[in-house]
């Protein structure tokens, strides 16, 4: 068989090393837990806030290194459904956050034809970062060199929630037969509807779970975890954890056939 041509991404980066990726072999869609502010400022002796203030420079350093990279998709789960149980004092200063990424950012993704798209109940966001994330995602409504999904307020189980209680609306209004349901009746009711599954989910600070994120959607995404908290994964992290996705063989349930390698990480 002959090897995959092996071509040397240098993303225009100072302090980059020079990783060899398969361009033919990146993923489509990867999402992001974003963990570990928190303990990345415990450790540092300084307030949680300031971890989160850190994390801000991740978001950007990733989002650019996946622009270049030419990956279309980047969910970045930002905030959960469950997070709202946090002391109120930390989630004011993260719809603070937000609301000021937001508004300094938008520019920026212009600038690099990057489309926003909102996942989750942002119904529940306070008024200033919802109008805030309502303009962004207007503003870069025709964007298309890259999607940037933000999960704010995003649970996976009330998604699949809300996606049956719409079906069963149709389904009550005889707009549909509960026999005509299948996988993709339910994918068009979640709110990543026209988002293609993650083909690489990471999580970054340790955890070994999935803490409510997508549910239904990561049934054959391959899950890479790294001990590195948030505020410290940057580029060289992102490019490592594409590299060990590279080295998967995606299977979908099918088998290998010895050195047939076609499988592996194609979308
Ligand atoms: C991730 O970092 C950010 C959010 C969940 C909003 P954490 O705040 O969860 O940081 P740790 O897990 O406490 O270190
Ligand atoms: C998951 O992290 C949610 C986000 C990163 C937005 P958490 O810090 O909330 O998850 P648990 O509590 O450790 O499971
Ligand atoms: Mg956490």
């Amino acid at each position: 068989m002959k090897p995959e041509p092996q071509v040397a991404i240098s993303l225009p980066l100072s302090d980059f090393p020079n990783l060899s990726l398969d361009p033919s072999r990146m993923p489509r869609h990867v999402a992001i837990v974003m963990d570990g502010n928190g303990r990345w400022a415990n450790r540092r002796g300084l307030s949680r806030h300031e971890g989160h203030r850190r994390g801000k420079d991740s978001v950007r350093a990733v989002v650019d290194a996946a622009r270049e990279l030419g990956i279309p998709y980047l969910t970045l789960y930002a905030f959960s459904s469950e997070n709202w149980r946090r002391p109120t004092t930390e989630v004011s200063f993260l719809m603070q956050l937000f609301h000021r990424y937001l508004i300094t950012e938008t520019k920026r993704l212009m600038k690099r034809d990057i489309r926003v798209v909102a996942l989750g109940d942002t119904e529940r966001l306070p008024p200033r970062v919802r109008e805030a994330l309502a303009e962004t995602v207007e503003a870069t409504r025709e964007n298309r060199t890259m999607t940037v999904a933000l999960a704010l307020s995003y649970g996976g189980r009330q998604d699949i929630v809300n996606a049956a209680r719409s079906i069963a609306r149709k389904v009550a209004e005889g707009a549909i037969s509960p026999d005509q349901i299948d996988e993709q009746t339910l994918a068009r009711e979640l709110t990543t509807s026209g988002l293609p599954d993650p083909d690489l989910l990471i999580r970054t600070s340790g955890e070994l779970r999935i803490s409510n994120f997508f549910l239904f959607q990561l049934a054959y995404t391959e899950l890479y975890f790294t001990d590195t908290l948030w505020p410290d994964f940057r580029e060289r992290e992102f490019l490592s954890a594409i590299a060990a996705y590279q080295l998967r063989e995606r299977r979908f349930g099918a088998i290998s056939n010895g050195s047939d390698t076609r499988l592996r990480a194609q979308n």
